[in-house]
């Protein structure tokens, strides 16, 4: 793939210099996530669903140098010793504590060395020319590869006991007129195009921009705040076969599920705990720590659906004045923060109606940030799908085990969350930072 517009020496010299800032600001948040526990902390399994912190820190800096420094740079490995300790696909995270990890002090050199070379390979490496560097692709995928490992971190430093180890700024009051807003918004049916074939740091999956049709729909103008969720807990929603599948009632037996993860009864009020801090749960907060099937279930109970992945994106991109697929809700310009809670700033959502100039097109509130939002989809490759620059970025992942997961959240970093963006997971996974938008199809009366 070669690109008919050349960057020039001063793009591509201002390309460098973004680059370097993306390196240096997903590796200060790395660092802080690494330093705000002891080196016990960093070695210990805080969970067996998750590695030890410094399994992550290491793993960083292997896939880093195996893409920048080998691939892109031509230079010979730093420790091809590690590679197989470092490859995910090699171990699961519950048996990475056994394994001959790098300890604390050697992680941290090890990323550092790593990162000097990269910092030279960036300075003198063409940003386009092949396919792999072309607008600095393989050092986008690479600070998405951190700051997804970062979002993994925090996951876990919410799974670990103890005290609070993180800082985090106040989030912001919901706008005055979060409790006039309506429930739902309307996406009239036709044509919008899905996916993205010009983004230059997005991933395989998103490929390529495609033509979609999608019926009249209506989706909540907010995630479904834990107020709403707590009423259907109250009604023994989830005693109540009727609102879930077949294997997401299995699921809820099997694990005893009664609230979403990370809450729990005190006399005639529920608490969660929230990276230490015990507290009660705030009913205009989005409710987050929910499985898909529990967000399906809910959904059920509210005479809702889930939405579809393309209804999602439809919502999130689409400009009915323009016909044109917006690369973000508010438009094309990167997140600020009046945009959308992003990248670690707050460590909650925040509450329902919040962030006002993210909003859009068709009036949703919150489709980026906040939390992740689990569809109907299941992973599949778009139409034209081809790997890049690997197999076992995406393709190994594609199938009905995985559902599609959109928008970010609280703790998803601005570079790995657009409005194509798509995460994936298992259906029982709790740990993330997940929570649930309703759709439903309109009676045939209610669209005009
Ligand atoms: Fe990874």
């Amino acid at each position: 793939m070669t690109s008919t517009h050349h960057l020039g020496e001063q793009g591509t010299s201002r390309l460098r210099s973004h680059v370097a800032g993306e390196l240096e600001r997903t590796r200060r948040r790395s660092a802080a996530l690494t330093d705000a526990v002891d080196e016990a902390d960093l070695v210990r399994q805080h969970s067996p669903l998750m590695s030890p912190l410094v399994w992550d820190l290491a793993h960083i800096g292997s896939q880093e140098e195996i893409w920048l420094v080998r691939d892109v740079g031509g230079i010979p490995a730093i420790r091809p010793d590690i590679d197989d300790l470092y490859d995910a696909f090699q171990h699961k995270r519950c048996d990475r504590p056994q394994l001959p990890l790098l300890g604390p002090a050697e992680a941290r050199g090890y990323v550092r060395t790593v990162r000097e070379k990269v910092l030279d390979v960036l300075d003198r490496t063409p940003l386009e020319g092949r396919r792999l560097v072309e607008r600095a692709f393989a050092f986008g995928m690479i600070v998405q590869h951190e700051q997804q490992h970062d979002e993994t971190m925090l996951a876990t430093h919410q799974l670990r006991d103890g005290p609070p180890a993180l800082v985090e700024e106040p989030t912001p009051a919901a706008p005055a007129d979060a409790a006039a807003l309506p429930l739902e918004v309307a996406v009239p049916g036709g044509p919008f195009v899905m996916g993205t074939s010009t983004e230059p740091w997005a991933l395989d999956n998103e490929r390529p921009a495609h033509e979609v049709f999608v019926d009249d729909f209506l989706i909540d103008t907010t995630p479904v705040t834990n107020g709403r969720f707590l009423e259907f807990v109250d009604a023994g929603g989830y005693d109540d076969p009727r609102w879930w599948s077949a294997a997401g009632w299995a699921y809820r037996q099997r694990a005893d599920l009664r609230a979403p993860r990370f809450w729990r009864r005190d006399g005639d009020r529920w608490l969660r705990r929230r990276f230490g801090h015990v507290e009660p749960v705030p009913p205009d907060e989005p409710v987050v720590h929910v499985s898909f099937h529990e967000a399906e279930a809910f959904a059920a109970w509210a005479g809702k659906r889930l939405p579809t992945e393309q209804e999602w994106e439809k919502a999130a991109r689409f400009d009915p004045r323009s016909g044109r697929s917006r690369r973000y809700p508010w438009g094309d310009e990167d997140p600020g923060p009046e945009h959308a809670n992003l990248g670690q700033r707050h460590l909650r959502p925040a509450p329902a109606g919040a962030y006002p100039a993210g909003a859009a097109p068709c009036g949703a509130r919150q489709l980026i940030g906040d939390v992740w939002e689990w569809t109907a989809t299941d992973f599949l490759p778009y139409p034209g799908f081809a790997a890049f620059p690997y197999r076992e970025y995406s393709e190994v992942f594609f199938g009905p085990e995985h559902k599609v997961l959109r928008g970010g959240s609280f703790g998803t970093d601005a570079s790995a969350c657009r409005g194509t963006f798509r995460n994936w997971d298992f259906p029982i996974r709790r740990q993330i930072f997940a929570g649930v938008r309703c759709a439903r199809t309109p009676a045939p009366d209610e669209i005009g």
